[in-house]
């Protein structure tokens, strides 16, 4: 073993392999003395919770477009933010980051606070957002700690306890390396370590900056790190979903979900429950309308967090003449594009049109 990890080893090869992200001041720009903006590092970071850079790349450029300012964000309707973010998931993300946008528009004068501290006040943002928005976006050596950074720190110093145990060792270890002067780029560089070279299968050590004071690189330990607890096994529900199409002009019968709780405020074609005990056979007795159905051959398969849920296909072809019941509406198949739908309600609809 050499010696001890650095972050100026790091934040060297940083300089030269920085990953070129619309959201990201460059290492070349920032010693020209650019300075990342609040906004757009806290809009960057909420997207990126549990969320791929290159799922996210598209959205923040078009939240940007649409909302250049946190102020504009602030003023938007509910429902343009919502569909905004459609396929992005987690959507109480959203939510929440209306909610902050307002805050910091009307009670911040615009500006978003500078410490952790501060930032953790603020809707929609935790332990992992302030750190990351105040190394990044104001220079404070926070210790930022994603999945990428435990993934890095565990084999750096061949941390074995298994996660999430292994949390509080993690942030000390990131918290010891962090400097004091390029925090925010030390943060990125060891994400961007984390998605390119320490990856989780077949990590490229010999590229590594690190490789030579890489503690599970000597042990040859690197690719079975970090340890996890053995993960719950996610329950299947199942459930039916209608689609209602009019005659004539094809519009397919719509509603919103209620504001709080799972894919809350999101639009939904009509459906039943979803349970672990789902009746198949009495499921058209719950739809909005009586009609003749078909079901569709097949399921629709979606995953969230906490289960599996798995749906029936319905559908039924209605009069022209049908008004849209209670708080439904109908949807032209040109405008579908434009609904808050979420991925699950994506899925469902394709099945049924297909
Ligand atoms: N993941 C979360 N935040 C990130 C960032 N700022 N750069 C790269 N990956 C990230």
């Amino acid at each position: 073993m050499k010696s001890l990890p650095t972050s100026s080893a790091l934040l060297d090869w940083y300089d030269r392999h920085a990953r070129d992200l619309p959201w990201r001041v460059s290492p070349a720009d920032r010693k020209l003395g650019i300075i990342a903006d609040p906004y757009h590092v806290w809009l960057s970071e909420i997207m990126l919770q549990q969320t791929t850079v290159a799922a996210v790349k598209d959205y923040y450029v078009k939240f940007l477009r649409l909302w250049p300012v946190v102020q504009d964000l602030a003023d938007a309707a509910d429902e343009d933010v919502m569909k905004a973010w459609a396929g992005l998931g987690y959507y109480s993300r959203a939510r929440n980051l209306k909610k902050c946008a307002e805050h910091v528009a009307s009670e911040l004068g615009g500006t978003f606070p500078d410490t952790e501290e501060g930032l953790q006040k603020l809707p929609g943002i935790g332990p992992y957002t302030a750190a990351a928005i105040a190394a990044i976006a104001f220079n404070r050596p926070a210790a930022v700690v994603d999945g990428n950074v435990e993934r890095v720190m565990s084999r750096l110093y061949e941390i074995e306890t298994p996660l999430p145990d292994a949390k509080p060792e993690i942030r000390t270890a990131m918290a010891g390396l962090t400097p004091d002067d390029r925090p925010g780029d030390f943060a990125q560089a060891v994400m961007d370590l984390g998605a390119t070279i320490c990856t989780p299968k077949r990590p490229a050590c010999a590229l590594c900056p690190w490789t030579d004071v890489c503690r599970a690189r000597k042990a040859g330990t690197a690719e079975t790190l970090p340890r996890k607890a053995p993960k719950k096994v996610k329950p299947t529900r199942k459930g039916a979903a209608f689609v209602i199409i009019r005659e004539g002009d094809g519009a397919v019968l719509m509603r919103r979900r209620p504001p709080k709780g799972l894919l809350g405020g999101m639009t939904e074609v009509p459906g039943t429950d979803w349970a672990e005990d789902f009746d198949p056979v009495s499921a058209t007795d719950h739809a909005p309308v009586k009609a003749s159905w078909r079901k569709r051959t097949g399921i629709v398969k979606h995953t969230f967090t906490h289960f599996h849920l798995e749906l029936d296909i319905h559908v039924c072809r209605v009069s022209q003449t049908l008004p849209a019941p209670g708080d439904f509406w109908w949807s032209q198949s040109a405008a579908h594009e434009d609904e808050a739908l979420p991925t699950v309600m994506r899925k469902a609809l394709a099945h049924g049109l297909a």
